[in-house]
Order: C-alpha cells, then sequence, then structure tokens
C-alpha cells in the first residue's frame, strides 16, 4: 500500500510500504479521506517528542472498516467510521495517562491507505457529515471540544473569545461555542478570515496585528468570560486585561512562545484562571461527535485535495489565507 512515511528531519514521502497484518483486538480500515493537522508539520520539522523515522504520520482520518481480527468486531465490517486518534488516554478525566500518546507518532498513523487500530478506536460517522468532512473532524474538534466546556465551562449566553479564527482548532471552538448559544469573539491576523468570521456570525473580529490590546472590547462589552488560545506569548497579557472577574483562559498551544513576563497582579485582584488542556478523554471524543451531529456542526474546510498531493501540502498549514482544514481524498 502506499503511506506517507517520515524518512528524517523534513524528509516526508508518499511511498509504498508492506500492507499492515491483522493482530488481535484490532481493525483494518481502508482510508476514504485524511486531513492535516499543525503537529504534523511540527514533526516533519523534528519539533515534537518520541520522533521515530520510518512511520507513518497522520491522526486525522475516516473510511471503511474492511477487516477485523476479533469475531466480536465483525459488526464493524464494511462500516463508515471516523477514527479516535487518542492512544491510552486512560481512567483520570482530568489527565492522560503516562504512557498516552496520539495516533501518528510514535504509532503509524492515518496517511495511509490502510490504517490498522484498536476497534475501540472507530465511532460511526454523524449522519450529516460525509468522510471528507468527518475526517477533519477527530484532533481539531476534541481539542476545541475540552478547552470550551470540560476546561473553560462555558455556558449559553458567555462572551467568549476565540483567537486566530484561521486555525484548525479555533475553527471548532468557533462552531461549538456558537451552537452552545455563546457570544462568539475572534482574532485574526488577517482581515479577510476576519470579514468571514463577521458572515459566519461572529459578534466581533479583531485583527490581532493591528489591535494588541483589544481595550475597546473591554470597554464597550464588558469583558470576557473565556479566551480560547493557542498563541501563547506577551499576547496573554492583552487577554487578561478584556477577562470579566473569575474569567478564565485556556490555552492548548504555543505557537509564539513563552511570554516574557505575565501580569500576575491583575490575575489575583480580577480571580482569573490560565487554564492548559490538550486534546481529550475517549468519553470526550463520544461527546464531540454527539454535540455535532446534535447541532448538525460540519467543520469548515479550507480544501479538498487528491492524497497524491498530501506530502507537498504540509506547508500550506500555515498559509495566510487558509482558514479551516486540508482535507485529502483517497
Ligand atoms: N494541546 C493539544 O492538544 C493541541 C491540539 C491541537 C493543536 N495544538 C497546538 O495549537 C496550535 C494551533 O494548532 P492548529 O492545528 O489550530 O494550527 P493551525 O491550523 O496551523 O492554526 C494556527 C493559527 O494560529 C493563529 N495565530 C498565529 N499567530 C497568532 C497570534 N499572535 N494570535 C492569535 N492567533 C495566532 C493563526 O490564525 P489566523 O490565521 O486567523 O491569524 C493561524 O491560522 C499549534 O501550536 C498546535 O501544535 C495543540
Amino acid at each position: 500500500m502506499k503511506a506517507l512515511v517520515l524518512n528524517g528531519p523534513g524528509a516526508i514521502e508518499w511511498t509504498e510500504v508492506p500492507k499492515p497484518q491483522l493482530t488481535a483486538g484490532k481493525v483494518l480500515v481502508k482510508m476514504k479521506a485524511v486531513s492535516l493537522n499543525r503537529r504534523d508539520d511540527w514533526i516533519r520539522e523534528g519539533k515534537y517528542p518520541n520522533i521515530r523515522y520510518g512511520g507513518i504520520l497522520g491522526s486525522d482520518g475516516a473510511g471503511i472498516v474492511e477487516e477485523v481480527a476479533d469475531e466480536q468486531d465483525k459488526g464493524w465490517l464494511g462500516k463508515d467510521v471516523v477514527i479516535n486518534p487518542n492512544i491510552n488516554w486512560g481512567p483520570d478525566p482530568d489527565v492522560q495517562s503516562k504512557n498516552y500518546s496520539i495516533l501518528g507518532m510514535p504509532v503509524n498513523g492515518t496517511f495511509a491507505e490502510y490504517c490498522l487500530v484498536d476497534a475501540d478506536r472507530l465511532h460511526p460517522i454523524p449522519f450529516h457529515l460525509d468522510a471528507l468532512q468527518a475526517a477533519a473532524l477527530p484532533l481539531g474538534g476534541l481539542t476545541a471540544f475540552r478547552a470550551l466546556f470540560r476546561m473553560g465551562g462555558l455556558k449559553a449566553g458567555d462572551n467568549v473569545l476565540i483567537s486566530g479564527f484561521g486555525g484548525g482548532v479555533a475553527q471548532f471552538a468557533f462552531l461549538f461555542a456558537q451552537a452552545a448559544g455563546a457570544n462568539v469573539y475572534v482574532t485574526s491576523g488577517s482581515d479577510d478570515k476576519i470579514n468571514r468570521a463577521l458572515k459566519m456570525g461572529a459578534k466581533g473580529a479583531y485583527n490581532y496585528k493591528k489591535e494588541a490590546n483589544y481595550s475597546d472590547l473591554w470597554k464597550t462589552r464588558g469583558g470576557f468570560n473565556l479566551v480560547i488560545d493557542s498563541a501563547g506569548g506577551d499576547q496573554i497579557n492583552s487577554f487578561i486585561k478584556v477577562l470579566k472577574p473569575n474569567g478564565k483562559i485556556v490555552f492548548y498551544g504555543a505557537t509564539n512562545g513563552l511570554p516574557s513576563k505575565i501580569d500576575l497582579y491583575r490575575m489575583f485582584w480580577n480571580q482569573l484562571t490560565l487554564q492548559g488542556t490538550t486534546m481529550g478523554s475517549d468519553h470526550e471524543f463520544s461527546e464531540m461527535l454527539s454535540y455535532t451531529g446534535k447541532h448538525q456542526i460540519r467543520p469548515i474546510i479550507d480544501s479538498i485535495r487528491p492524497v497524491s498531493r498530501l506530502a507537498v501540502s504540509f506547508g500550506d498549514i500555515v498559509l495566510p489565507n487558509k482558514v479551516g482544514k486540508i482535507v485529502f481524498q483517497l
């Protein structure tokens, strides 16, 4: 079969590899669609722990179950599925276990004609989605769902600011928060994306390259209950300024690195929380799929490309005009 293999630092190739063999508890999924995450590109660049050269990348994917090892899993045969990329989250909903990992490194991932996973990683595709849309969901949808609801405690009527609207996770945070009845505001570095967010119902949108402190927001709207961020850096202090008392910043990444300082005075005086989060439990994955189905949420897809374009598309994950997920059809 063909798969996207990481041969060395920066070296990825869509190439021939042996088709995986079934072992107990496993199922073989013939992939129909996969999608790119920033994580895949971090791994390609060598900026991720436990990198294994010769491994197959990819966390997100959907397909049809072609073979199962165990009698009890025969019901999955011929079913369209989306794959939960968590491996060993463990029993604690608060935090992942010590041997937690994510499909696609170091374990072989979805960027292949066939993907071998544990049978309990399979979920039916929500009825209103096709495989291309479902392939956009797993990593970004799960991360956004936990950030908003478990970590952020988002409720209807809350004011939430989602930074970097163009991001793969941020778009799910936007869609999920709207469905929850929150007042959703966004930031982006692009005026085009800002206009797009406003057309999609954002209550306000701010260009972080032009308005670094969003102070008018704080004055006119009474501030935010919640900020969802993955950029990090010194911008955290702007968020601290626009939070309501008892507000929270939930962050799932630090693309721009560490802040040089942090306004702890304002944080303790206003009873603020800075809350980290990552991916989500298996239970949250199921909840995220149910929520997507219940609210008929359709992922924002930047583009659908043939899988032959996968290797040359990695760099596009950071293109300034990208909104939503880049999906590949097999
Ligand atoms: N912990 C986890 O479980 C987890 C899961 C997924 C992702 N992540 C991490 O979260 C980060 C984003 O992931 P992703 O998949 O959403 O990546 P992505 O699709 O590449 O999105 C990155 C977005 O970040 C935004 N951005 C860049 N500089 C910014 C700034 N100064 N302020 C606000 N936004 C800024 C940009 O938004 P605009 O284009 O709108 O300007 C860009 O589109 C990455 O570091 C990734 O590794 C972590």
